[in-house]
């Protein structure tokens, strides 16, 4: 069965790839090559001994969404990762964001109302929540006005899914709201390459531990938390790559109770910044250089997943640590620059 993966080449979306190619699927990979490397099929095919199917273009290009969509008319389904994330560019560029992240969205959806039974899996956010009320976060949680253009991308993003499916009987669709996605593939043939500075904590910690950046500025540790450091659910890659797949079969199999639902993907575990800093050290066997400076605008106190909603309706838990997730991420953090 086909399926396409917008985005492939990215972080996430390489190792979703593998995952699905690792359960028999056909993967077709668009991706525009902005936030990733065409070595990455090389690395996807080391792992899986498969080649996906790979297309470059932008889809912004309204006419190639078209196009692709007429060559390759037996998709059964779109994982849609292909987006801008990073937050301070989207305030200096809120259109880009617009356009990237929902008009391409807009141009998918158009193409999928028309065939029969298209099923469809978007990458969502836990940044929808802003800082939640109560811990751990649950898919009720009032979703707040957004921080950023790119927060309100994917707010919006999953109201355009919703207002769709709607008056779109035959279209399912899920929205999975990642929490903090960290690591990489553990053979280290894929994994997370930043473009510049890393503004992500788990990256901006590996490339310390290994040169790259002389110290690690912890944002703050006067917050209200147990160690006055931010609490955040991260999430290993690949088990986020594996919910899905099991969201993308929950739809196929027609189990899907509703024609658009949304899950949290996260452990549900919260962990501060300075438990990251000490599980890279004790995986690492290396003393981090870091210190603590003033916080961060715009940072929450905390954020944690509760899982229940995806652990029963999808069948699917984290099951990697932190320490599974910081050595995977080391180790590929160490090939990269070796
Ligand atoms: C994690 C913690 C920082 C860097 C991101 C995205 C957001 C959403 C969720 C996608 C925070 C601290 C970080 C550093 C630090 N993703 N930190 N020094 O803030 O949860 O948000 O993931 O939708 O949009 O921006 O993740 O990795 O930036 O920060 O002390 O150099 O690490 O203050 O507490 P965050 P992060």
């Amino acid at each position: 069965m086909k399926i396409l993966v917008t985005g492939g080449l990215g972080f996430i979306g390489s190792h979703t790839v593998v995952e699905l190619q690792n359960e028999g699927f056909e993967v077709v990979i668009i991706d525009n090559l902005s936030n990733s490397s065409i070595d990455v099929l090389d690395g996807i095919e080391a792992i899986t001994g498969k080649r996906p199917i790979f297309e470059e273009f932008d889809l912004r290009d309204k006419s190639k969404v078209q196009n692709f969509f007429k060559k390759h008319n037996d998709v059964a389904g779109v994982i849609h990762f292909a987006a801008s994330k990073a937050v301070g560019e989207s305030v200096e560029n809120p259109l880009l964001y617009y356009e990237n992240n929902l008009g391409v969205l807009v141009y998918i959806l158009q193409e999928l109302k028309q065939k029969e039974g298209a099923s469809f899996i978007f990458s969502s956010s836990c940044t929808v929540y802003g800082q939640a009320d109560e811990m751990p976060i649950t898919e009720d949680a009032p979703v707040k006005p957004a921080e950023s253009p790119y927060g309100n991308t994917k707010q919006i993003g999953e109201e355009i899914i919703r207002d769709t499916c709607k008056v779109t009987p035959d279209l399912k669709a899920i929205a999975l709201r990642y929490f903090n996605p960290i690591g990489a593939h553990p053979s280290a043939h894929i994994g997370e390459l930043p473009l510049g500075v890393p503004q992500n904590l788990v990256p901006y910690i590996t490339q310390t531990g290994v040169g790259l950046r002389e110290q690690l500025s912890v944002f703050g540790d006067d917050y209200p938390t147990p160690d006055g450091t931010c609490i955040r659910d991260y999430i290993h890659v690949v088990d986020l790559a594996k919910a899905h797949v099991k969201a993308l079969q929950r739809l196929l199999n027609d189990k899907n109770e509703d024609n658009y639902e949304v899950f949290n993907l996260g452990t549900g575990t919260g962990s501060s910044v300075l438990e990251v800093i000490h599980s890279f050290e004790s995986v690492s066997g290396k003393k981090l250089n870091y210190r603590i400076v003033d916080r961060r605008a715009g940072d929450i106190i905390q954020a944690y997943a509760d899982t229940t909603k995806a652990n029963e309706v999808l069948g699917w838990k984290a099951e990697s640590t932190l320490d599974d997730a910081m050595k995977s991420a080391w180790e590929w953090e160490r090939k990269v620059r070796s």
